[in-house]
């Protein structure tokens, strides 16, 4: 079995939901409480052995790669300081030196056609997709639960969870059949973004996948689909046919930040599990409650 090493990170996407927030930084690199929302992807895709991390990226988008590199001025006036417990911690959170590539995605044509700006970058291997404005929070964290499935069963893997059935037709949607263990189930049919009327179930893809190498092609001739964009599901669906796929069910907390709601929840929960400010931040928001 290959081992999955690289993770493909669409963040082109413009964050028009989150704005004025996103117009000149990119939602991704938003603080949700000490760091931006990008980093706790990347704390998950190194938790699950992730080497090389591939950023499908787009104008305006620069902050990103400055993130993923040395910056000189704060290093020297952190060591000048003598912070070097910070230094470390910064440095700590680093992908090493030559694990990042960048590649932009020139029109905004939807989820399948970014991922398929990645496919030189990826080549002929089984590779993880994770969605940045995803952030999920479980000890073991899930795309280290999907990785060690995947070393069981191979091929294909997607994370779903339920929603409430009036919010079916904001996502991907699967039918999953028989469970076939350690969180994982047959997959039988997908379907993006469907009106609910015509939704097999209430489950959604939820932004994490392993995918095999062979969805390119079918990328490169898929045509567009839901809201006139290129779809990654429908890609998905056509891979079905000739290739195994299964569904995992995570049981952890996602947090969706690509909404405004969704940003205030994840900010006040990722604070709420940091080690060193959860009681803290519980006592502010008790405070708060207090005077509603
Ligand atoms: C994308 C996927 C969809 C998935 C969703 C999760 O949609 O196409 O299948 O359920 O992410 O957030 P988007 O949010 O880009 O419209």
């Amino acid at each position: 079995m290959t081992k999955l090493r690289k993770a493909v990170l669409p963040v082109a996407g413009l964050g028009t939901r989150v704005l004025p927030a996103t117009k000149v930084t990119p939602k991704e690199m938003l603080p949700v409480f000490d760091r931006p929302a990008l980093q706790y992807v990347i704390d998950e895709a190194r938790a699950a052995g992730i080497e090389h991390f591939v950023f499908v990226t787009g104008r305006n988008k620069s902050a990103i790669e400055d993130y993923f590199d040395s910056a000189y001025e704060l290093e020297h006036t952190l060591q000048a300081k003598g912070k070097t417990g910070l230094l470390d911690e910064l440095s700590g959170l680093l992908p090493e030196a030559g694990r990042c590539s960048f590649v932009r995605q020139q029109a905004p044509l939807g989820l399948g056609h970014a991922i398929w700006c990645a496919r030189d970058l990826v080549g002929d291997e089984p590779f993880a997709v994770m969605l940045p404005d995803m952030i999920m929070v479980s000890d073991p964290p899930c795309l280290a639960q999907m990785a060690a499935a995947h070393a069981e069963v191979g091929g294909n893997i997607i994370s779903v969870e339920a929603v409430p059935r009036a919010d079916v037709s904001k996502y991907g949607i699967v039918d999953v059949g028989a469970s076939s263990g350690a969180g994982l189930r047959h997959l039988n049919a997908m379907v993006e973004k469907p009106a609910v009327e015509d939704a097999p179930s209430n489950l959604m893809i939820s932004g994490r996948y392993i995918l095999q190498p062979e969805i390119f092609d079918l990328l490169a001739d898929q045509g567009a689909g839901a809201g006139g964009e290129i779809q990654l599901t429908d890609a998905m669906v056509r891979l079905m046919s000739k290739a195994s796929f299964h569904a995992f069910e995570f049981t952890g907390r996602t947090y969706d930040t690509g909404s405004k709601m969704g940003y205030l929840e994840a900010f006040l929960a990722l604070a709420l599990e940091h080690p060193d400010h959860q009681s803290d931040a519980a006592d502010m928001i008790k405070a708060f409650a207090a005077r509603l």
